[in-house]
């Protein structure tokens, strides 16, 4: 079925994503994924992670980050006393990319409008980036190493929307060092929420003049 992207954009609620999603045919993914990854967790969360693309563990639960990686981050979730149901999942793919090559740029394209449509559906205070793809998808320009763990906004879906960007946790775990920046990075999380909630840094019409890439902490 040629899911478009108004199709897409009518979804009005995490459901209704899934559904389009379990249909998809907008790139080659679907031939080859066991089950869809659209997403998990609360549609009233007020942070989302996101994350590249489901690996093996992924595609056979159909559920983001259940394997290696996704273990640091649930222990890290709930370090800040969360548990997985309280925040949203996602990744930039719904469907796993073949023995886990990286995306493909139409693949990442295809997929955009699900994920561009989920974020305006939860309207997440807090967007988390787990690594520098999913950074990447919507700012081509930034570097991890030199934004993870500062909070910054830009405007994004016709709002202020605030940021922060993480190492990926698959990377973390094979590195002592990245490991322990991405704790440290992590347990900003509650503070930046209580920022955004105190001063109302979401809102278009906030007196708050940092604006572009400003770093909030
Ligand atoms: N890595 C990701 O980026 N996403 C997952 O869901 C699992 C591992």
């Amino acid at each position: 079925m040629k899911i478009t992207e108004e199709n897409i954009a009518n979804a009005d609620d995490l459901s209704a994503v899934d559904e389009l999603v379990s249909k998809c045919e907008r790139c080659s993914l679907y031939k080859t994924k066991t089950k869809d990854v659209t997403g998990i967790g609360s549609e009233k969360a007020q942070v989302m992670f996101i994350g590249e693309a489901p690996g093996k563990d992924e595609d056979l639960q159909g559920e983001p980050f259940v394997g290696r990686a996704g273990q640091l981050l649930t222990e890290l979730i709930q370090g800040l006393g969360w548990e997985r149901k309280d925040v949203y999942i996602a990744n930039v793919l719904k469907h796993r990319p073949p023995n886990n090559r990286d995306p493909l740029p139409e693949e990442a394209e295809m997929c955009w409008p699900y994920l561009k449509q989920q974020i305006k559906i939860i309207d997440p205070k807090l967007i988390v980036f787990l690594g520098r793809h999913a950074m990447n998808r919507f700012f081509p320009a930034l570097k991890i190493s030199e934004c993870h763990g500062n909070a910054f906004r830009k405007d994004f879906n016709g709002r202020k929307q605030v940021f922060l960007a993480l190492y990926h946790p698959a990377v973390a775990i094979y590195n002592g060092n990245m490991k322990k920046t991405l704790e440290e990075d992590f347990d900003k999380i509650p503070k930046i929420l209580k920022k955004i909630n105190e001063e109302g840094l979401n809102n278009n019409n906030d007196n708050n003049k940092e604006t572009e890439q400003t770093k909030l902490f």
